[in-house]
């Protein structure tokens, strides 16, 4: 089966869905590895016997030199592919050099709304369309390829909470699919098949 490592900040409900829905079953969710020993992901991942790594990245001055420990931790698995949710840190040269093979998800749709707050900023627009992107990763913050979206039509009386979980909602199903799609029919950087 594919490994997959997920890379995560926070709650980790992005982690946990992709777990639930695919590990053991179409991949196998080799290590989680997480910047923040306060992050709810933890305690998800392990519930589900998912060797989970710290990196603090207050104990290193450098992003290169996070970026080098988090690159030796992700290769000691050889991942297929590095599935970043909800990751919360700008990657450098030394990162997106090393692996290739890494997406993210992003509560906006790209290229609007880049970066922190998205889904604030995304729900204070005009816009009367909203949704979520899955990227690949390289060095400009959510500025990767685009590899998937998904959208609705927000309507004029949709209050924040709403809106909040119909974007959510919008991730558990994209990321998923695109995860599989990556790894069954390959994509650029991943080792899985032909290339598109
Ligand atoms: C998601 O909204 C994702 O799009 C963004 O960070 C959030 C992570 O949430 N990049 P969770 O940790 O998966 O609950």
């Amino acid at each position: 089966m594919k490994k997959i490592v997920i890379l995560f900040s926070g709650s980790g409900t992005n982690l946990e869905n992709i777990i639930k829905r695919l590990h053991g079953k179409e991949l196998i969710v080799a290590k989680a590895i997480t910047n923040n020993p306060e992050a709810g992901g933890i305690e998800r991942a392990r519930r589900y016997n998912i060797p989970v790594e710290i990196i603090d990245h207050r104990q290193f001055s450098e992003r290169e030199e996070f970026d080098r420990e988090l690159v030796a931790s992700i290769k000691e698995v050889e991942p297929d592919l590095v599935v970043l949710a909800g990751f919360m840190r700008i990657l450098t040269k030394v990162f997106t050099s090393a692996i290739p093979n890494a997406i993210n998800i992003h509560p906006s749709l790209l290229p609007c709304f880049k970066g922190a707050r998205a889904l604030e900023r995304s729900y204070a627009s005009d816009m009367k369309v909203a949704g979520v992107t899955v990227h690949w990763v390289n060095e400009e913050l959510d500025g990767g390829e685009i590899i998937d979206q998904s959208c609705f039509h927000r309507g004029d009386t949709m209050d924040f909470q709403e809106f909040e979980r119909r974007i959510h909602s919008l991730e558990y199903e994209l990321y998923p699919k695109v995860i599989r799609s990556l790894l069954t029919r390959g994509g650029p950087g991943t080792s899985g098949g032909e290339s598109q």
